[in-house]
């Protein structure tokens, strides 16, 4: 019963990365030379995966983060691939127990690459199983309850922590400091974008023109798990209405379809924008208030839609709460009270 019990949680705690697990699997690429972008991570990120192979051994511990969607499960699975060991991938919720996570560490193979998704939703008292397990390669666990308990230590084998979180600031002061490689994503430019979708639709097997893939690269927010997205839309319009080539045109209506701007807003972006115009004159107003008004979780605004709305200059936060830019209003077509269109 025991046994069963230990077996099903052990399950539990390890799961698949992403939403969209498998279809996505196929497009990651799975060697750092394949993976566009992130120059400034990878360079420094080849040479200590080579510096770390050379002295046989494991990658020190590495912390990823970023928004969503930029390429950190990826990331980790190319540093276990090029490191040549298992990747094992779990996510900070899913350990509920400090006995899953001691499942996890003692389960894995010399030199194994563990991958913690969201890693800032950890409990403090997993995390406390971490720190010796991180730093000293053991574990502290606690044997019966009561006056008979006690603790025994158990070694563990050689591994590497790939923590991957959409907010840095969250994690425990002591658990950042364990990282010894700290990894910031950014977002992608078009033309890397454009790269991205080429390559997707070779694997794809989907017909892309240059115009094609840029007209999806332009509207993906930044974002290769959103352009991998709009490619295999635009794919389904082109094979349906346009010869199955993704020409501009063909991509241009799969985006207008799915109510997609061409800087790659779409509704709950607009829906965000509008809100605090129409209701709160724009602003100063506060994340939760927003999130109530637009029926969506704050984090979710924070994590997915503020970063981007932030680079493009159309939101920013101020002490107060967030307000709409001039720039926020132009894109809806509204001006800002107070400010004058000028003729230029
Ligand atoms: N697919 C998703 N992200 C990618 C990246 N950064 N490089 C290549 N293909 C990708």
């Amino acid at each position: 019963m025991y046994e069963e019990e230990y077996e099903h949680r052990l399950m539990d705690a390890q799961y698949s990365a992403g939403d969209d697990a498998d279809v996505e699997i196929s497009l990651r690429p799975k060697e750092l030379d394949e993976y566009i972008g992130q120059e400034k991570a990878k360079e420094n990120l080849s040479i200590y995966i080579e510096a770390a192979k050379n002295r046989g051994e494991p990658l020190d511990h590495v912390l990823l983060y970023g928004p969503p969607g930029l390429g950190k499960t990826t990331l980790a699975s190319i540093i276990a691939n090029e490191m040549g060991v298992n990747f094992r991938v779990t996510s900070g919720p899913a350990i509920e127990k400090p006995g899953d996570l001691a499942a996890l560490l003692t389960n894995l193979d010399d030199g194994d690459v563990l991958f913690i998704d969201e890693i800032h939703r950890l409990s403090r008292s997993i995390e406390e199983v971490l720190y010796p397990a991180m730093e000293d390669n053991v574990i502290d666990i606690i044997i019966g309850k009561g006056p008979s308990a006690r603790s025994i230590r158990l070694d563990l084998r050689r591994f590497t922590l790939v923590g991957a979180t959409t907010r840095a600031g969250q994690l425990s002061a002591p658990l950042r400091d364990r990282f010894g490689v700290i990894l910031r994503l950014e977002m992608y430019t078009p033309e890397e974008l454009q790269r991205i979708v080429t390559r997707s639709a070779g694997i794809l097997g989907v017909a892309v023109d240059e115009e094609g893939a840029a007209e999806i690269a332009s509207r993906s927010r930044g974002t290769p798990r959103i352009a991998n997205r709009l490619l295999k839309r635009a794919r389904d319009f082109a094979q349906v209405m346009f010869d199955g080539v993704i020409t501009r045109e063909a991509a241009a209506m799969a985006l207008e379809r799915m109510e997609i701007d061409s800087l790659g807003l779409d509704n709950i972006d607009r829906r965000i924008l509008t809100a605090m115009i129409k209701n709160y004159n724009g602003g100063p107003v506060g994340l939760e208030t927003i999130a109530a008004v637009v029926g969506e979780e704050a984090v979710t605004i924070e994590d997915v839609y503020e970063p981007y709305l932030m680079q493009l200059g159309f939101l920013s936060r101020t002490p107060r709460g967030r307000i709409v830019t001039a720039a926020g209003y132009a894109h809806l077509g509204l001006t800002m009270p107070g400010q004058q269109k000028f003729d230029v």
